[in-house]
């Protein structure tokens, strides 16, 4: 059992910080900016909340974030009252946000300077994945970090892997968002094709999924998207933001991504159709609705 530190108790970090606690067995102290979240946590797991991520972190062996973007994580790292401001010497911080590697590599230096570890550990597998505490997590960072922070990652993961220096775990993340943004939208296409054709869906999918073209997007949003339901999942709003993170470090370091800064495109004008939080698979909706 560690005392850890969890700061950002969103759809991802709620239930994340409840798995520390309930499936880890660790003490757990959360923070969160909206404090009525970091209330009904405590209410609903024990533990104890603190009024500013700094204060959070005092005394704990492993410190968690997981909030927006950069700005976000800087702030709640780096900033004043920042968790960095409390962590002891020796003490770990986890990072479960989805952000850049430059981030990323700053607060392993920021880390370093107070004696501390740092871990960048973006997650995948969604709100479904954090609830059920069998998300995949993508780790950077030095592998004795790692290998301490692991059993710690272990309460809400089913795969943890290290996959490099500081910034790798989120390389990795940018990864996941290119295969899926292309993938969801051959798959709005495929469904959008399969109703003009006055085909069963449902039938189709029972049949293709099985084959070369099966998916996890396939199995687990054909059927809502078939029913044009978009209203949960994960935000239009997220992926822009990890799209802007993957297409500015294709800037960088060469790599030629056609296919995703156009899907890029296509979710700028599901937002503008007023899609900011619907799931990313509203790409049929931008082919259906228009
Ligand atoms: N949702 C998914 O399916 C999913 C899947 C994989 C990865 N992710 C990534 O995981 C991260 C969190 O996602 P989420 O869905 O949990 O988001 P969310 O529900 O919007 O929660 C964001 C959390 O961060 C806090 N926060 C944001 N900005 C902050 C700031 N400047 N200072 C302090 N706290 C701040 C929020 O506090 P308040 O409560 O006060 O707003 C909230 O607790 C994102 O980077 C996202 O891309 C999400």
């Amino acid at each position: 059992m560690a005392k850890v530190a969890f700061i950002g108790l969103g759809v991802m970090g709620y239930p994340m910080a409840g798995h520390l606690k309930a499936k880890g067995g660790h003490d757990v102290t959360v923070y969160n900016r909206t404090a009525a979240k970091a209330d009904a946590w405590v209410k609903q797991h024990g533990g104890t909340s603190a009024p500013t991520p700094a204060e959070a972190a005092k005394g704990a062996e492993f410190v968690f974030t997981c909030v927006g973007n950069d700005d976000d994580l800087r702030s709640v790292t780096i900033g004043e009252n920042g968790v960095l401001a409390g962590m002891a010497e020796g003490a770990i911080l986890i990072d479960n946000t989805t952000a850049s590697a430059e981030v990323a590599r700053e607060l392993y230096e920021a880390a370093a300077a107070k004696g501390c570890g740092f871990i960048d550990a973006p997650v995948s597998g969604g709100q479904a994945g954090a609830e059920n505490g069998v998300l995949t997590v993508m780790c950077g960072g030095d592998e004795a970090t790692f290998e301490k922070a692991r059993p710690v990652i272990d309460a809400y993961a089913r795969m943890v892997g290290l996959m490099g220096p500081a910034g790798a775990g989120q390389l990795t993340k940018m990864i996941n968002q290119i295969c899926i943004a292309g993938l969801v939208q051959g798959l709005a296409e495929g469904v959008h094709f399969g109703k003009r054709a006055g085909l069963d869906i449902e039938k189709v999918v029972e049949v293709i999924s099985k084959g070369a073209a099966g998916s996890w997007q396939m199995e687990n949003r054909h059927k809502t998207m078939n029913q044009d339901k978009y209203d949960f999942g994960f935000a239009v709003d997220w992926m822009r933001k990890d799209l802007d993170i993957v297409l500015t470090e294709a800037r960088r370091n060469g790599a030629k991504l056609p296919v995703t800064a156009l899907v890029d495109q296509f979710y700028g004008d599901v937002q503008a159709m007023g899609g900011n939080r619907w799931d990313t698979s509203s790409l049929l909706a931008r082919l259906e609705r228009k």
